[in-house]
């Protein structure tokens, strides 16, 4: 039996997050209060309740500060303030206040790597001269080619097209993103002490944590000549080298600035808790989920992989065997604004691969025919999975509804940066961020009192909340119940898995937590017989004794092993 075992279970407040289920909040399609058909931070607070009863330890909200919106809020232009759309910061406080009174704990977004262009910085640093100390916030160079008419490297953005703009003077400025999100320069220590400024502003204002956005990218080697990636120009994760040696990404100089976060965060009583948004291998993920840097870091492992045994259980395991040595816990994402939703990943023919979906996206009519049910029995199947793991499950609004991800969104409607920038190639992750619906019938279905930024299905009434509250069968009750048990089975930190090696070849994942909480997922085509014991939970019905192809149970153990 392969073993993880458990550091003493953690009673501390600072360890909240050690094994919580935070919930992401995509703000502009959340819950819309005053009827302008986006989303905001009242909203937010009035159905606070509902996340209360959903049994979510906290909230994560995506940016809500002040944006003109070319990157969904990830192009801030104002990092303590809120947007004038969303609300106020006496709103935002109200929201915290409320989270408060309900148990729940807020966690923020912070978007470190490139500002907005409207960020009073940036605007400054146009009006200046090359070489000003105003420029020196962010990456201006002087081009390449006779008149400097040639970008200063062959970077690219990660949104398509080069990742240097012109300005009137003729000097290049740096965007690893759309050309309104300037990358900042974190050599410069003024940009090093805003950002701590920043972090102190929510962590005053009662702010438990913080996501961080692009969490790989700040350090980047700036010094003279800027060098060509050439072969490297590849941004994916497995593309990245393991030794930090990629002039933009993943550097081990971006610890550094992490270090210094930390005292920031350990200056609080409970100290701030942070996840790294950070896209690289992972044998480089635990640098960033270390005690002494943000805590923990996203898994997207997990999020990337079909639903199938054997790369679950490897995955799985690394991952627990990587926080154990960071001393952080894993986190287990299935979706998240950024890309399709699992339901329709897992509905796509055979096994979905990373192909498939970038097919999905591509707008050139190589579109795969998703199977609704299945993906919708392998989701719920996926979840009790995820939800019996040790460590934190990170949860996307609408998930717990079983939303599936709107593909067929008019070509007029889309707003994503992917879309615009790659000459209508790409799509993009707007399917993943329509509004939810809350009521069976009514204007937005419950979204607000008027329409929504991207419009809604007309069937999206039946997947409404308050369609499925009650319903023993819906999506709602089972992450519902899910949650509700959790709460009381979750005691330590440890894992044991259950004949791994037999199961897998038969499509099984079965491991047990202390106290006989045992988990199996059958991942595979054919039923297989139930272990000895008391069903707590199944995602889907269980024939007799039997467990059926992609159906997760929880079981209370009568007996040791299978
Ligand atoms: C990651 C965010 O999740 C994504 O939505 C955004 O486009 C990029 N970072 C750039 O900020």
């Amino acid at each position: 039996m392969l073993q993880h075992d458990s550091p003493a279970p953690s009673t501390h407040d600072a360890d909240w997050w050690r094994q919580a289920v935070v919930y992401q909040v995509y703000p502009r399609s959340f819950a819309d209060s005053d009827g302008d058909g986006i989303g905001d931070i009242p909203g937010v607070t009035s159905r606070l309740p509902y996340l209360a009863d959903l049994g979510v330890d906290a909230v994560w909200l995506s940016p809500f500060y002040p944006s003109q919106l070319a990157d969904g809020g990830y192009d801030v232009a104002d990092y303590r303030d809120v947007d004038p759309r969303l609300g106020t910061l006496e709103d935002f406080d109200a929201m915290v206040a409320e989270a408060d009174r309900l148990g729940l704990r807020v966690m923020v977004d912070i978007v470190p790597n490139h500002s907005s262009d409207q960020h009073v910085w940036f605007q400054q640093a146009l009006a200046a001269a090359p070489g000003s100390a105003a420029r020196e916030r962010y990456v201006f160079r002087d081009g390449r080619g006779p008149d400097g008419e040639l970008p200063p490297t062959d970077w690219p953005s990660s949104f398509g097209g080069p990742a240097w703009t012109r300005v009137p003077d003729g000097q290049w400025y740096l965007h690893l993103y759309a050309p309104q999100q300037p990358d900042f320069n974190w050599d410069n220590p003024e940009v090093r002490e805003d950002f701590h400024t920043t972090l102190r502003f929510w962590s005053d204002r009662g702010v438990a944590g913080f996501r961080v956005d692009v969490a790989h990218g700040l350090a980047k080697d700036l010094r003279a000549p800027l060098r060509d990636l050439g072969e490297q120009l590849s941004y994916q994760p497995g593309a990245l080298p393991l030794d930090g040696s990629h002039p933009l990404w993943d550097r081990d100089a971006v610890h550094e600035i992490y270090r210094g976060w930390r005292q920031v965060f350990d200056a609080y009583d409970p100290p701030r808790f942070a996840v790294a948004e950070a896209w690289v291998g992972a044998s480089r993920r635990t640098a960033y989920a270390s005690a002494d840097g943000l805590g923990q870091a996203f898994n997207f492992d997990f999020l990337g992989a079909p639903l199938d045994a054997t790369e679950m259980f490897t995955i799985i395991d690394a991952a627990l065997a990587d926080a154990r040595r960071a001393g952080a816990t894993s986190t287990w994402v299935l979706s998240n604004h950024d890309v399709v939703r699992h339901v329709s990943r897992y509905a796509l023919p055979g096994d979905f691969t990373k192909q498939d979906i970038e097919a999905w996206l591509l707008t050139d009519g190589r579109e795969p025919e998703p199977d609704l049910p299945k993906g919708m029995r392998k989701a719920r199947a996926a979840a009790l999975l995820m939800l019996a793991l040790p460590g934190s499950a990170y949860v996307y609004q609408g998930e717990e509804l079983g939303l599936p991800e709107v593909a067929d969104l008019d070509r007029a409607d889309l707003r994503d940066p992917m879309w615009i920038r790659s000459d209508g190639r790409v799509k993009g992750r707007d399917g993943c961020r329509v509004p939810l619906p809350w009521t069976a019938e009514g204007a937005s279905f419950g979204f607000g009192r008027g329409g929504s930024w991207l419009p809604q299905p007309a069937d999206w009434g039946r997947y409404a909340a308050e369609t499925q509250r009650g319903d023993k069968e819906s999506f709602l009750e089972l992450y519902r119940e899910a949650l509700r048990l959790r709460r009381t089975l979750v005691t330590d930190e440890g894992l044991e898995w259950v004949g791994p090696r037999e199961g897998v070849r038969q499509g099984l994942l079965h491991f047990a937590r202390t106290g006989d909480w045992h988990t199996v997922s059958n991942l595979g085509d054919e039923p297989v017989p139930l272990p000895r014991g008391e069903v707590l939970l199944a995602s889907g019905p269980l024939t007799g004794d039997k467990l059926p192809p992609w159906t997760t149970a929880w079981l209370r153990a009568t007996a040791p092993g299978r």
